[in-house]
């Protein structure tokens, strides 16, 4: 019987959340993994994680806007699989949002992937196998306000994902997009953080009451390692889906703004229930 080949699987973001424990999950699963993290604090963190689950996890140190750095490691890796998964949130009105702040956001959440993509794509070429895995959310689809920049970010990178997908398929490579809705993590927590910073301004109880939604929506959340099992689903199968929705409120969210936008009257009504419910100025 001939043996499968050992797959190598690059993870960005890997030192906490859903890239600590796709990376582990990964693991688990036999590939060899790889996982990039912006400090050697950071990197001795997944070591202890991975010596807990009794797994190996390498590392590397990478900051995905270093275009020279994403070139560097993916020619090190040379990874079969790649998760896109390195994110951070923009927690805040569009038009606050000033412009070296929303490029840097583009950039981590758009440019980044996109260039790790596109410099992986050769060597899975080569190997006539591949898989991409980008970690979206339901806000790469559904729009709310006070994440404007976010979800422009996730938007954009499932549009060029889509195409991608379409685009590699001959080579034997599988693009897929994981869209979870939400689950406990340092973007979650951050948004205490972001309703105390806007304490006192004109969006003082539109943040408050958008944080007590997250807590209100919490027990429809989905678990991590949930999530964790779809991305190494998306990463390893033989046919991997273009697309995968993780937890019911992320469904639930779908249903309702696909529901929503196709009527005029509907997109006016959402607006105006949403407006009030959040307390927008
Ligand atoms: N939590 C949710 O409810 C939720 C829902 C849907 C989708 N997602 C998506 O899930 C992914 C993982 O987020 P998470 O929830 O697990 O949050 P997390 O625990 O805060 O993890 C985010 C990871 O991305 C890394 N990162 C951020 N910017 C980076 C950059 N420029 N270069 C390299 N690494 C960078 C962080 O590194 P540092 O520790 O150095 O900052 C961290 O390792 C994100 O793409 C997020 O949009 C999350």
């Amino acid at each position: 019987m001939s043996e499968l080949p050992l797959r190598t699987a690059l993870v960005t973001g890997a030192n906490s959340g859903l890239g600590l424990a796709s990376a582990l999950e990964l693991a688990r699963g036999g590939l060899r993994v790889v996982g990039t993290v912006r400090s050697a604090d950071k990197a001795r963190k997944v070591e202890a994680a991975a010596a807990d689950a009794g797994v190996p996890v390498e590392t590397r140190i990478l900051d995905v806007t270093d275009a020279a750095g994403c070139k560097d490691v993916v020619e090190d890796v040379r990874p079969d699989v790649l998760v896109n998964n390195a994110g951070g949130t923009c927690y805040a009105p569009v038009a606050d949002v000033m412009e070296e702040e929303a490029r840097h956001h583009v950039e981590t959440a758009v440019f980044a992937p996109i260039r790790l993509a596109r410099l992986a794509i050769p060597h899975m070429q080569d190997r006539g196998w591949g898989r991409i895995v980008q970690v979206s959310s339901v806000a790469g689809k559904v729009t709310y306000p006070l994440m404007g920049w976010y979800q422009a970010g996730k938007h954009a990178m499932e549009a060029l994902s889509d195409a991608l997908r379409l685009e590699v398929a001959g080579s034997g490579i599988h693009v897929a997009v994981v869209a979870p809705g939400g689950f406990r993590s340092g973007i979650t927590e951050e948004m205490a953080d972001v309703a105390h910073r806007y304490r006192g301004s004109k969006y003082a109880t539109a943040f408050r009451r958008l944080d007590l939604g997250f807590t209100l929506v919490e027990p429809f959340w989905t678990d991590v390692q949930r999530v964790a099992e779809v991305v190494a689903h998306a990463a390893t199968a033989e046919q991997p889906h273009g697309r995968y929705v993780v937890g019911r409120d992320a469904h639930a969210s779908l249903l309702v703004s696909r529901f929503v936008e196709n009527f005029r009257v509907g997109v006016e009504l959402r607006d105006k229930a949403v407006r009030r419910l959040i307390g927008l100025p």
